[in-house]
């Protein structure tokens, strides 16, 4: 038996003899991307419609060189205030609704497992100190988006939500850009993305985050797994920044339309 490779495909065939000729049969399909140690990994620069913990099982260890992690903040509210006579709904979707610990625990520490250097988390600040004490061998430090257009605070009784952490965790170095003094701040600022041609997903990235994470934690050709991918803001940017691109996303409509906002 060996290992046949037929465009970018990769087949286990054997050579059979059949009425004294020799052919070959193929046994196996094995897959696209074959990794230093004989696995394979599915088809890059594609978003997948397809639930993160099941296929983030079926990946090989330490395949990926940046995972960007964007899951469900579990921060819906049943609640609508209208407002100038425009609703404004806090329930986002039912993937927002759930366990948050049981959740996270289906998934991160597989996320571990297939990762090769950085991964950043987007969470809330109450998830910080769960997840710095469950990792603390791989957790680095925490970053802060923050958005100069939040939604507003109609009650006017707390403060007005404007900020996202982003957790960074390092599962070995070798993969780290220092970009310059001004760009290593742990902090970064930008609007909520406003440009109507990409703009779809109630809880959307701006690309400049992304972007900046990008730049950091990969070089040019890297391998980026953009896990809950909703308007495919990683996926583009990684597409952008000439990285390869592996996009886990179970919502149908947001799959197709992330899709089509790449241009695959
Ligand atoms: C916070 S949003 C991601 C937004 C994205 N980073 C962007 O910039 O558009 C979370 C996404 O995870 C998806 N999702 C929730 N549970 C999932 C699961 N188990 N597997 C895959 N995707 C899931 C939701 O459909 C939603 O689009």
């Amino acid at each position: 038996m060996f290992v046949r490779k037929k465009g970018n495909r990769f087949y286990l065939v054997e050579n059979k003899r059949i009425n004294g000729k020799v052919e070959q049969r193929v046994i196996k399909y094995l897959g696209v991307n074959p990794t230093d140690n004989g696995e394979y990994l599915p088809k890059f620069n594609v978003i997948y419609h397809s639930p993160v913990r099941e296929s983030l099982q079926k990946l090989p260890d330490n395949s990926i060189d940046c995972i960007i992690a964007d899951p469900p903040f579990f921060i819906s509210r049943n609640r609508v205030f209208t407002r100038k006579e425009k609703d404004i709904n806090r329930h986002f979707g039912k993937w927002d609704v759930g366990d948050a610990a049981e959740f996270f625990d289906g998934w991160l520490s597989d996320c571990f497992r297939v990762l090769k250097y950085n991964l950043f988390l987007f969470t809330k600040f109450e998830l910080i100190q769960y997840f710095a004490d469950k990792y603390p061998k791989h957790y680095k430090c925490t970053l802060t988006w923050h958005k100069t257009n939040p939604a507003p605070h109609f009650q006017k009784n707390t403060f007005i939500s404007s900020c996202e952490p982003v957790l960074f965790f390092q599962k070995r170095s070798g993969l780290f850009n220092f970009l310059s003094v001004n760009d290593m701040h742990n902090f970064i600022e930008t609007p909520s993305e406003q440009r109507k041609h990409i703009r779809f997903h109630p809880t959307q990235k701006h690309e400049r985050v992304i972007e900046w994470l990008l730049k950091i934690g990969s070089n040019k050709n890297s391998l980026i797994l953009d896990l809950f991918s909703g308007s495919g803001t990683t996926s583009r940017v990684a597409r952008r920044l000439e990285r390869n691109f592996i996009g886990l996303e179970d919502d149908i409509t947001y799959v197709r339309k992330a899709r089509k906002t790449i241009g695959l």
